[in-house]
């Protein structure tokens, strides 16, 4: 008998990664020039390693910790939320998660119920995409206008509302655009929100990589947004913690209870020795930050002033933050954008994003990391040069 597999139709529905399609073909090229990932290429700073060897030499990581998170390390976060974010917390309005991730799926288990429409502003995060439909809710794309540096289309936004509509997910500075949303207009989407009490759930995790006097707004801040945000945030690009998995979000103690209902059936609580490591990263110097910034800020400029060689083949918008950029590829064959990306791949030996994988409006488009070595921006760039020539 022809047995079928019992998969659910959320999991059916949800696209396998691009991103880690190109990854898994990058493997079987040689000198590989990889552009494909937004993983910082540097490791976390030497404090932080040091705070981890010395929690494991105490023995204080074996066990779980309290659900929400080390108390001592809320209470570190909070200062942080009031001092970078202008966000006024208690630690009872910290929930410590697995990377932004797991406080994103968290949030929207929490919010979402089968059907509701999650707005998202499109070319966005594959990830939040998939969450979405996880949480048994349906992404509603809206364009944001590329011309302008992938700003979000406020009408467009308020277009899209409808009864079904339960919340507005993004992450600014973006990921694939590298667009920073201003001030101006995320206020408007807190009107949004709040006009239709819709659930605001943010994806900060770039949130200290902004360049050319962009500032980073976290909606959170807006004190009528109390019950209507859901603001996550990670380690993970701050201090190159990427393998750490360390994140938190903050919400309203109202709210927190209930996100963590969800949190416990995910992961109980965040691994404890990346707890240690995150209370280390938050306590010493935060050089390192606008290190990794400037470094970020040098490879960016490298980037865009070798696109501006290549301008019968790309057209690009600056990115004002983030360490990615989303350029539109001109030429005929880029229509395609995963096609473009492996013949870019097993021809040129370039790795690069597909920028179908970010919804509806990423086709046509490539997504480029700059968190790599100017040797590398340079190897992609000096083989780009030479197979368009
Ligand atoms: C926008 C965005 N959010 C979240 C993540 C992953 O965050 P974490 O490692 O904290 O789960 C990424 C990683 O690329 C990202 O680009």
């Amino acid at each position: 008998m022809n047995k079928t597999l019992r998969i659910s139709k959320r999991v059916s529905q949800m696209q396998k990664s691009a991103i880690h399609e190109m990854t898994r073909l990058s493997r079987e090229v040689q000198d590989v020039a990889f552009l494909s990932w937004a993983k910082p290429t540097s490791g976390a700073p030497d404090h932080i390693r040091q705070a981890a060897v010395a929690a494991i030499n105490d023995g204080v990581v074996d066990g779980y910790s309290e659900s929400p998170g080390l108390p001592e390390l809320r209470q570190e976060i909070v200062k942080k939320l009031k001092r970078d974010n202008q966000i006024d917390a208690n630690p009872s309005q910290i929930l410590v998660t697995i990377g932004a991730i797991e406080g994103l799926a968290a949030a929207l288990m929490a919010v979402i119920d089968p059907g509701d429409e999650v707005i998202l502003p499109s070319p966005t995060y594959s990830t939040h995409v998939n969450q979405a439909v996880i949480a048994s809710g349906k992404p509603v794309f809206v364009p944001t206008i590329e011309e302008k540096g992938f700003i979000l289309d406020i009408q467009g936004i308020k277009k899209a509302v409808t009864p079904r509509t339960k919340a507005i997910m993004y992450c600014s500075p973006s990921n694939p655009t590298g667009a920073v949303f201003s001030e101006e207009q995320l206020r408007q989407v807190a009107e949004i929100a709040l006009k239709h009490n819709l659930m605001v759930i943010t994806d900060e995790a770039y949130e200290y990589f902004v360049f050319d006097g962009h500032k980073h707004f976290s909606i959170g801040s807006i004190p009528e947004m109390k019950n209507n945000a859901i603001s996550c945030f990670t380690f993970t690009k701050t201090y190159a913690m990427t393998g750490w998995r360390v994140g938190y979000l903050h919400a309203s103690e109202e709210l927190i209870p209930q996100i963590a209902k969800a949190h416990i059936p995910l992961a109980i609580c965040a691994p404890v020795v990346s707890q240690y490591a995150a209370l280390g990263a938050l306590k010493g110097s935060q050089d390192c930050v606008e290190q990794f910034r400037e470094k970020y800020l040098s490879a960016r400029n490298l980037m865009c002033e070798r696109l501006d060689h290549l301008k019968s083949v790309f057209d690009y918008q600056r990115p004002g933050g983030s360490y990615l950029m989303f350029p539109k590829i001109l030429v005929e064959e880029g229509k395609n954008s995963m096609e473009f990306c492996k013949r870019l791949l097993k021809e040129a030996k370039i790795s690069t994003t597909p920028g179908v994988d970010f919804g509806p409006t990423g086709e046509g488009h490539l997504r480029m990391s700059f968190c790599v070595p100017h040797e590398t921006i340079n190897k992609a760039f000096d083989r780009m040069e030479a197979y368009f020539k």
